[in-house]
């Protein structure tokens, strides 16, 4: 879709911005849209009034606003009382909203943000004003006549966001296109959640948002999360930004190529672009919008073992023991709803699942170093010998319709759902966690349901239930209401339902973290289904109900990576398939792809065959290989997750994020690193006994013989051998990669010596880092977090050979007897390094001697055994 021609242009900035009166005043042809009638500014602002052009359009969709108002503003999205430009601007916020009437907006405690300036008005006159920092790669253009707006990069030129003037705004519904590039000079991701067959976003695709219960295995449905953000890389120059429609109503987003609609039920335009240029830097300046990724946990990195339709506790016991006995390492068990009695929350099956027995096995769980992880869901059964709902409507804590509770019907049956809008239902649910706790101490909860799912389907009652624009809401035009409850339902503080729906799962996942960290007083581990944005800052998150497919299996990687680019890091899918009957050959294929996953979790739903790992003899060896190797990289992936926290960078990550001037990497989504430089090549195939992987300029270790499976100046596609028991895995030249010893648990791997996997680039030099803290703690970091960073560096030199450096950047963290550097492996030293061959390892610029010789390799020179270093117990406090 191309643009109008833009009318002549006055470039002011944005420190000298006045206000100007505006001349001409055109309507845009074919009626609709609007016009600017006045502008003004300041600094780091611009406001603009605008006003109805012509007769309206789509009558049927209800009349259309007269006076919108628009605000611009720069930001550094460090502090709001910080003069913005006087940062590096890495983010342009546009709002267009009602000028004369509140609407509904995402609240400030979900996504806290500046508050609207308030700017007066002042007479008019140039047709376009330029908002443009001079420390801002964004500019920000208006156009008076008709109305409409760009955003450029001012370092490339490109046009990022070109809206046409053929903006809609209603009461129930929003309009907004902006022209792309096309062809292959805009590559799109983001806009979730869906199942997609590709991680990029493909063109003709429509990205409905209405978070819903339904299956993952269904490709293109809006499914259990809303994420309107998406990631634009322009191939010309490589450079990445994001935009974001912070909005919660239900919406369809339309992408044709050349051209994005969004249609939208409710709220205002709240539009947010974030100027990159790096991938890297669009995700952390997203996230510091939205919210960090909440640290997990460390022993949430560990294997976690789920089932829907586990019998009793003796079932559990022996799933434990089938781990331990085939030696695969199992962190944490799960129990799903079948834990319940007749499905109630906060309730025990006393024939099935009895407190004493229960809390005996999650007591051996513990003494094991094991974890324990139940679900629950948001329903609270309607029954008066309930304690938990006789609570809950002690304290009013219900979403209410016409005045009453509102009942639905999930597992229980008949339910009422707390109100996570109502700070009173926050705490009801915190005191029904915090009683449970005392009887089984759990150690992480999972959130299941929570779109909110229904088991009914609950008639309209009003055009909030069914609205005039109709969202392809689950793939059929229909009112809103199929499988959750009512739009015209009401939250405390009289939000529609229709305006909150999308939040649910935040809020209920904020509600669910809170409660942990009060009772337990550590980190908390929740998983959510349902998400939005800025649930990064409470939870996990599964992919949902997805099938025992190989099509599912290769799915899984592009909403891994979507999510990544959505501040929740911390993802993965069922392991196995969740519906429907997997294969050995499909299970050992995921558990080699699972392993990697950030959340690496086994699940499977009732009635389908039994999918441990331990079942089937080549499952068993592939997990113990696969699992094996993600528990010796528990330190570099721990340290990932500080560098999620801090930053917002995905653990799991595609290609172009490390390489975005490589064109070729834009569609890879068969593989993914995790981190910069840990590349991982799964099968996705039946009966594939290679893999046809595609690696990026420079060299590429494999992670298990260290052999250089590439080396080139340019990207290239090398056939690997993939033999049933193995998945590949490499490193790329460049990383220092920190690892340990596996073990059955993290915590066994944790008392082991590190190793550090130092894969040189071309000129001879690596660099990693290796974050330590106590895995618990509720600060990851930060200022009153007890935590070291240490930083590894390795250079080469002909004469001295090489030198690996540790410096300690930040060291509070106090234990030091289990932070040894057991081992050092070099990988691909040039073979004129220079006539010592030397290691030398420096601490903290003091060199520490080196008691072994011992090594040597076939792919140039490697290193290895015991430098049993003391002087490299790194960070003595
Ligand atoms: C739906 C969830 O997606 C699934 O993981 C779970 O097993 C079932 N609900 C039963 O609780």
């Amino acid at each position: 879709m191309g643009s109008p021609s833009a009318p002549k242009q006055l470039t002011l900035l944005l420190f000298f911005l006045l206000a100007v009166p505006w001349t001409g005043a055109e309507s845009p042809a074919g009626g609709g849209g609007y016009r600017v009638v006045s502008t003004s500014g300041n600094r780091g602002h611009l406001s603009a009034r605008l006003e109805l052009a012509g007769n309206g359009v789509k009558e049927d969709l209800g009349p259309d606003i007269q006076r919108l108002s628009l605000t611009a503003r720069q930001s550094s999205g460090l502090s709001l009382g910080q003069l913005a430009y006087l940062e590096t601007h890495s983010r342009l916020h546009v709002r267009i909203t009602d000028a004369e009437h509140r609407r509904w907006e995402v609240p400030q405690d979900i996504i806290p943000r500046a508050a609207p300036q308030h700017i007066s008005l002042a007479a008019s006159s140039p047709r376009s004003r330029i908002l443009s920092a001079a420390t801002s790669d964004l500019t920000f253009t208006l156009h008076s006549s008709p109305f409409r707006f760009t955003v450029s990069r001012r370092s490339t030129g490109d046009v990022l966001f070109d809206s046409s003037p053929t903006l809609v705004f209603k009461d129930k519904y929003l309009e907004l296109t902006t022209s792309l590039p096309g062809d292959d000079r805009s590559w799109l991701y983001g806009l979730g959640e869906h199942t997609k067959r590709t991680f990029r976003l493909q063109s003709g695709d429509t990205f409905t948002l209405w978070n819903s219960d339904i299956a993952a295995s269904n490709v293109d449905l809006n499914l259990y999360g809303s994420h309107p953000f998406y990631l634009d890389v322009r191939s010309g120059s490589g450079a990445a930004h994001g935009v974001l429609l912070l909005n919660s109503n239900g919406m369809d987003v339309e992408y044709g190529g050349d051209y994005l609609t969004y249609r939208v039920i409710g709220g205002v335009l709240d539009l947010y672009f974030f100027a990159g240029p790096s991938p890297l830097g669009v995700v952390d300046q997203y996230t510091q919008l939205i919210g960090r990724p909440a640290p997990m946990p460390y022993w949430s990195f560990g294997f976690h073992q789920c089932r829907y339709g586990y019998k009793n506790v003796a079932d559990l016991e022996g799933v434990v023991a089938g781990y331990a006995t085939a030696r695969i390492p199992l962190e944490v068990m799960w129990t799903d709803i079948d834990y319940m009695d007749a499905f109630k929350d906060f309730t025990l099956d006393p024939v099935n699942f009895p407190a004493g027995p229960l809390r005996r096995f999650v007591d051996q769980l513990h003494r094991n170093g094991q974890k324990y992880v139940v679900i629950l869901d948001p329903g609270i059964n309607i029954n008066s010998t309930y304690g938990s709902f006789v609570r809950g409507m002690q304290q009013d804590v219900f979403l209410k319709r016409n005045g009453s509770n509102y009942q639905g019907k999930v597992w229980p049956g008949d339910v009422y759902f707390p109100d996570f809008l109502n700070p009173r239902a926050a705490e009801y649910w915190a005191g029904e966690i915090s009683l449970f706790r005392r009887t089984i101490p759990v150690d992480g909860l999972w959130i299941d349901m929570n779109e909110i799912s229904n088991f009914i389907d609950p008639a309209p009652l009003n055009a909030l239930d069914d609205p005039p624009y109709r969202i392809n809401n689950s793939g059929v035009r229909r009112p809103i209401n199929n499988k959750t409850v009512p739009a015209s339902a009401v939250h405390y503080g009289g939000v529609a339902e229709y305006d909150a729906h999308n939040m649910y799962g935040f809020l209920e996942a904020r509600a669910t973290y809170n409660a942990l960290l009060k009772d337990t007083g550590r980190r908390p581990f929740v998983l959510s289904r349902s998400t939005f944005v800025g649930s990064g800052r409470f939870t996990a998150h599964w992919t949902g109900d997805n099938f025992a497919t190989w099509d599912d299996l290769r799915y899984s990687i592009n909403t891994m990576l979507s999510f990544g680019l959505f501040g929740i890091p911390m993802v993965g899918a069922d392991i196995c398939g969740f519906g429907g009957n997997t294969t050995e050959e499909l299970c050992s294929r995921w558990i080699q792809l699972g392993a990697f996953y950030p959340f690496s979790r086994d699940h499977s739903a009732i009635g389908t065959v039994r999918r441990e790992l331990y079942l089937w003899g080549s499952v068993t060896q592939a997990a113990r290989k696969a699992l094996g190797l993600r528990y010796r990289l528990l330190p570099y992936l721990y340290t990932l997750m500080y560098e999620a926290h801090a930053t917002g960078a995905p653990i799991a990550r595609p290609l172009f994020f490390s390489f975005p001037n490589d064109a070729a990497t834009y569609a890879v989504d068969r593989q993914f690193l995790l981190g910069r430089g840990v590349l991982i090549s799964p099968v996705l195939e039946p009966g594939a006994t290679t893999v046809d992987a595609y690696f990026p300029a420079g060299r590429w270790f494999s992670i298990y013989d260290y052999s250089l499976a590439s080396s080139s100046r340019t990207g290239h596609r090398v056939t690997l051998p993939a033999p049933a028991d193995t998945v590949n895995v490499h490193v790329a030249g460049g990383s220092v990669v920190p690892m340990q010893r596996p073990g059955f648990t993290t915590s066994q791997s944790r008392q082991t010596a590190f190793h550090l996997l130092v894969a040189l680039r071309e000129d001879g030099t690596a660099e990693g880092d290796l974050f330590l803290d106590d895995g618990e703690a509720p600060e990851m970091g930060g200022a009153r977090g007890r935590w070291t960073l240490v930083r590894f560096s390795a250079a080469t030199d002909r004469a001295r050979g090489v030198t690996v450096r540790s410096r300690v950047v930040h060291n509070s963290y106090g234990p030091s007897r289990s932070l040894v550097v057991g081992k050092v492996v070099v990988l691909g030293l040039p073979a004129a390094a220079g006539p010592s061959r030397e290691i030398a390892v420096y601490v903290n610029g003091v060199r520490v001697k080196n008691n072994s010789t011992s090594g040597g390799g076939r792919h140039g020179f490697r290193r290895s055994g015991g430098l049993g270093v003391a002087g490299l117990a790194l960070p003595v406090a």
